[in-house]
């Protein structure tokens, strides 16, 4: 997620900002830069690359006597969401006057047509970002009062952010606001600052200010005056922050995967923004770069990935094969590229990679181009080699992904597979009705996710029950299967416990000789196709004394009385049952690694992206 520092005060905010950036750098970002008011004007310094080299380009540009003297500033380090990691695209952003200064958090939906229609007004834009347009409406309504002129813009935006802006004919004031994207505001003494998260700030001051949705705020070295958009005060407590540095960057959390486990609302919801029609029932993937005539001419589909995004693609091939009636495979990509695979103009080849650098990912990429077949991409990273060589594809938006074990990632991979799959439908038999159903479903998973992260007490619990086991089996049905293979990947993964995914019919083929009462169970339950027959499987599982622990739908009675340690989660679609399946598992296993002592957010031996064969 991108990170923003602001500064006003007596001097050096040139160290501010930067020190500032470099305590969000473990946020994950591409590129970086600031703006600074010294002897009378604004200066800007930005560059690809890391918080350093854009130190190293400020120190070049700037004497040590004039960054000295620079009293006020704003700051920011990019994860690219639209537009490439560049000098161009890296913020801060100028209107069109080049006197206003914004840096943006968040993802403005309404950007393309606010971009026609300045342009139709004489704009000229030299990013490809939404946040450029954002000043650009700032300074079309700044009639010398920038707190105005932002409350005024603001008023036109669809969307999330958190901004800081400034200007060089008010150096004494940062106006910020918030939609959805965390903005607070650190109050010091003779000097005040603002930042997307309370780890560039603390160094400075433990005395904050939370803004919430709909705040806009003049921030001054002597005070703040928060108000909403319609410029009437609003009052904001002064909060302390007892955190200790390093859980700050956590968000408070113990682990950066606990983090990305409890973010899944948020990600899921950035994942959906913007792309589902409820009108028409159909998904907007404007980043295929196809038209319904190309959509429907694809009479294949291979899903090609490894490890989490592997089960991610195996998950998506049940709802694309069923919605739209295309013959789909998923493939693990070393196996695609050395296989010789059969391929035409009318297969479509999807590359599924969180990290987008993966090496057996990538080069399935080059292999499924060399054949002819159209070429798409699900990534999590912007402007990463997968999605540059698919040339189109769809972005996760799910914020990087820090902890080595995937978790956010999956989610939203799902998720936008099962978009995929209602584009693809809808471009074929798929009813208006019955899309509409479909997004409807899709809407409410941020909220059914926050409900089974609210049992994280009572998957503490059954991780108990996992602890000491040195072997463990996780099955499910359908696309619960994918499922139980993502679990059993998860507690190898972060507990160094043996576990493996099983589809449940195939225990009776021969892993039903291990089970005994130290081989736990874990079996999906959830109430989808195939529930009724994974129900014998757990009868023969507990004859053999196994210890099983089910997850199972709210209200499922027999579950519960059938498997004591059940998890109930919320009832949804069964397209969408795996997701909040695996948030369950992936808690399950966080707690199993919890209480084994192990070091979680980088399991040993793991890297976050695998970028060799
Ligand atoms: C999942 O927890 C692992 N970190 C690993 O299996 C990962 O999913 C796999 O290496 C693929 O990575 P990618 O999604 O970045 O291509």
């Amino acid at each position: 997620m991108c990170g923003i520092v602001g500064y006003v005060g007596q001097a050096d905010a040139c160290e501010v900002l930067l020190n500032g950036l470099r305590r969000l750098e473990y946020r994950g970002y591409d590129s970086a830069g600031l703006a600074f008011f010294a002897d009378g004007a604004v200066q800007v310094v930005r560059s690809v690359g890391k918080v350093a080299q854009l130190a190293e380009r400020v120190a070049a540009e700037w004497p040590a006597a004039v960054r000295a003297r620079a009293t006020a500033g704003i700051a920011h380090t990019r994860w690219a969401t639209h537009g490439a990691p560049t000098e161009m695209n890296a913020h801060p952003h100028a209107d069109e006057s080049g006197r206003i200064f914004l840096v943006h958090n968040g993802i403005i939906e309404n950007y393309a047509s606010l971009r026609r229609q300045m342009e139709g007004r004489g704009h000229h834009f030299l990013s490809q970002t939404d946040t450029e347009v954002l000043a650009h409406l700032v300074g079309e309504c700044y009639r010398g009062h920038l707190f105005e002129a932002v409350a005024q813009a603001l008023k036109h935006v669809e969307g999330t952010y958190g901004i800081a802006v400034f200007t060089a004919e008010h150096p004494g004031e940062i106006v910020v606001a918030r939609n959805g994207s965390p903005l607070l505001i650190g109050v010091g003494t003779g000097a005040t600052l603002v930042a997307s998260d309370a780890s560039a700030i603390i160094s400075h001051t433990r005395q904050v200010i939370y803004l919430q949705d709909g705040d806009v705020a003049v921030v001054r070295a002597d005070g703040v005056d928060v108000r909403n958009l319609d410029q009437i005060p609003v009052d904001r407590a002064v909060s302390h922050i007892d955190w200790d540095d390093t859980a700050v960057e956590k968000g408070g959390h113990a682990h950066f995967m606990l983090k990305e486990i409890f973010e899944q609302p948020e990600s899921l919801q950035n994942t959906i923004r913007g792309r589902v029609d409820l009108r028409a029932g159909c998904a907007l993937l404007a980043g295929l770069n196809l038209t319904p005539r190309e959509m429907a001419e694809v009479n294949r589909l291979v899903l090609v990935a490894c490890g989490t995004s592997l089960y991610a693609g195996m998950t998506g091939q049940y709802a694309i094969e069923d919605l739209a009636g295309i013959p789909t495979d998923t493939e693990q990509a070393a196996e695609f590229r050395y296989r010789n695979p059969i391929l035409g103009p009318d297969s479509m080849v999807v590359a599924v990679s969180q990290s987008g650098e993966t090496a057996d990912t990538l080069a399935a990429v080059r292999e499924a181009q060399r054949k002819g077949a159209l070429v798409a991409g699900v990534c999590n990273v912007v402007g990463s080699t997968i999605a540059r060589e698919a040339g189109r594809g769809v972005y996760l938006h799910a914020g990087p992904e820090i902890g080595v074990a995937s978790t956010k990632a999956f989610t939203s991979q799902v998720l936008v597979l099962l978009l995929l799959a209602l584009a693809l439908g809808r471009g074929r038999r798929l009813s208006r009705e019955e899309g509409i159903k479909l997004c409807q479903e899709i809407n409410a998973v941020p909220a059914l996710v926050q409900r089974v992260l609210a049992q994280d007490g009572a998957i503490a619990a059954l991780a108990g029950k996992l602890v000491a086991a040195q072997s463990a089996f996780f099955i499910g049905r359908g696309v619960l299967y994918p499922a139980a293979m993502e679990g059993a990947l998860k507690l190898k993964e972060i507990s160094y416990i043996h576990a493996e995914g099983y589809h449940a019919a195939e225990l009776k083929h021969g892993p039903i000789a291990l089970l005994d009462a130290q081989t736990p169970v874990v079996a999906l339950l959830l109430d989808v196709p195939g529930r009724d027959k994974t129900m014998g499987n757990v009868q023969e599982c507990l004859a053999r004394h196994a210890p099983v622990i089910a997850i199972a739908t709210e209200g499922d009675t027999e579950v519960a009385a059938l498997v004591p340690d059940c998890l109930l989660v919320p009832r949804t679609g069964t397209y969408t049952a795996p997701i909040l399946a695996v948030v369950a598992l992936q808690l399950l296993a966080y707690h199993v690694a919890r209480l084994r002592g192990c070091p979680i957010d980088q399991p040993r031996n793991l890297a976050k992206s695998v970028t060799v064969e």
